[in-house]
């Protein structure tokens, strides 16, 4: 009974879309197991693309079940617009399933997140506004809606209540804004999004089991990241769920020991939007949330720094903003090995670095003049490291027509067993291109 994770494993927009899509082939069911449409997957897909918030990437599969677990934080708006598109492109959503204990994000979540963004100045988080931690703040706080509520109008429209009156005082008293109107919402999410999502509403649960039961493979795809997850990220630069490995037994409902292969989706660089720390960044030429000083830098970072926002289309897929760059960090890689439990590595948009003459890996970090092979547990000894790097030559060629394992010239070998050399996993997957087929499998 074969279930397999896909985790990002630095701070998002590794490639796990399109790695999702790559492994789905093998796959029957695809779950999403955390966060909502804070996520922003891009697929190229025979030139088209594909940019999805809350669906699983496996939607481009005919044979997957493509599934929202327990664990997403599900906009319905968005949701429903996404299917939209989906289908305007050819794409069957009919097999789409959403867990009926998904919680709800309302108009108050997306408000409260943009007001305590603006409330905090230069201390923002840099979020994505989409109501995310407000939403998971009202599930712990057991003050959240969930997608089963839909079902029953009486229950749905007594919790609103209590709930928006407690939102509209915060929204009033704290914020200064106007109320939101309960008729207004329910209205929406009654009688324009319910119909739509009904037969998609399911009890996942069991659908996740009774595919493993069958003797199926079940893969779970992550939104977000390692470094941004509520626990083991980079507090409180972080999103409010868990998309460690882990997180799926929750998120979804299975066990852990269910779970056989997860495989770490890592950039062959790293890249961040939004403030917090990030010990390998380079400076760049235009502004980044968060992004380092360029009085800090010389012309050479700024002009690797520009490289990878260039090279690599570095903006958000659904944001737009600009992504902070910097090297690997094998240091942060080490403790996603570990907090994940990862089997293996697919190292994506290698291609990235074609024409540069060298590369570098941040193997360890100098704090204070201590060396330290693995991540410091106090974030202001993060904030103080400073990266120590290998520089390994680069491979001057054109990786995006490479499709075979030894078609990869000896220097990117080369760089990837150094990466497997340092993380101790093996590198088993390697993107050569945003394109479906841009790809190189090194091996099982
Ligand atoms: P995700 O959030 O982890 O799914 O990643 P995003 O989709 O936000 O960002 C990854 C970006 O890199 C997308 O634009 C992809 O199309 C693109 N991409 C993925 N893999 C590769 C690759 O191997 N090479 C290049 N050049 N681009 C890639
Ligand atoms: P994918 O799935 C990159 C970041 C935001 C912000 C922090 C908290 O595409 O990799 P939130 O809106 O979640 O409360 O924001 O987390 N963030 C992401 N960064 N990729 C993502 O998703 C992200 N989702 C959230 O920029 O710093
Ligand atoms: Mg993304």
């Amino acid at each position: 009974m074969p279930a397999t994770v896909l985790v990002g494993t630095q701070w998002g927009d590794e490639g796990k879309g399109k790695f999702t899509d790559l492994v789905a082939k093998e796959m029957q069911l695809v779950v999403r197991y955390q966060g909502g449409h804070n996520a922003g997957h891009t697929l190229v897909v025979n030139g088209e693309t594909f940019a999805l918030q809350l669906v699983p990437s496996g939607i481009l599969h005919d044979h997957i079940t493509p599934v929202i677990g327990n664990g997403v934080v599900v906009d319905p708006t968005v949701l429903l617009a996404e299917l939209d598109m989906l289908e305007a492109k050819g794409i069957d959503t009919s097999r789409l399933k959403v867990s009926g204990n998904a919680h709800l994000i309302f108009p108050y979540h997306q408000e409260i997140d943009r007001l305590t963004e603006r409330r905090l100045g230069n201390a923002k988080l840099g979020t994505t506004k989409r109501g995310i931690g407000p939403a998971y703040a009202d599930k712990a706080a057991r003050v959240g809606i969930r997608v089963q509520d839909l079902l029953d109008p009486k229950i749905f429209r007594a919790k609103l209540d209590v709930v928006l009156k407690e939102k509209n005082q915060l929204l009033a008293k704290v914020f200064n804004r106007l109320p939101l109107d309960g008729d207004e919402i329910a209205a929406h999410y009654l009688d324009e999004c319910r119909p739509r999502l009904e037969p998609h509403i399911a009890d996942t649960v069991s659908l996740v089991h009774e595919s493993l039961e069958r003797g199926e493979h079940v893969l779970f795809e992550s939104a977000q990241a390692t470094f941004l997850d509520l626990d083991h990220g980079t507090y409180p630069f972080v999103t409010s769920s868990n998309p460690v490995a882990g997180g799926v037994c929750v998120g979804a409902g299975v066990g852990p020991r269910y779970i056989d292969r997860v495989i770490g989706v890592a950039k062959a660089y790293v890249t961040r939007v939004g403030t917090g720390p990030f010990p390998t960044e380079l400076a760049i030429s235009g502004d980044a949330v968060g992004g380092k000083d360029r009085e800090l830098a010389d012309d050479e970072e700024i002009r690797l720094g520009d490289h990878f926002v260039d090279v690599g289309h570095e903006y958000g897929t659904n944001s737009g903003r600009r992504r902070r760059p910097g090297w690997f960090d094998a240091v942060m890689l080490r403790q996603a090995v570990r907090l994940n439990s990862l089997s293996e590595l697919a190292v994506t948009k290698l291609d990235v670095l074609d024409a540069l003459d060298t590369v570098k890996v941040c193997v360890a970090y100098d704090i204070g003049g201590t060396r330290h092979t693995h991540l410091p547990y106090h974030q202001s000894d993060l904030h103080a490291a400073k990266p120590i790097y290998e520089e390994l030559p680069g491979w001057n060629t054109d990786l995006t027509e490479i499709t075979e394992k030894h078609q990869l010239p000896p220097t990117a070998e080369a760089y990837l067993a150094f990466l497997e050399e340092q993380v101790g996993v093996p590198v088993r997957l390697v993107g050569t291109g945003p394109g479906r087929e841009q790809f190189v499998h090194r091996g099982d």
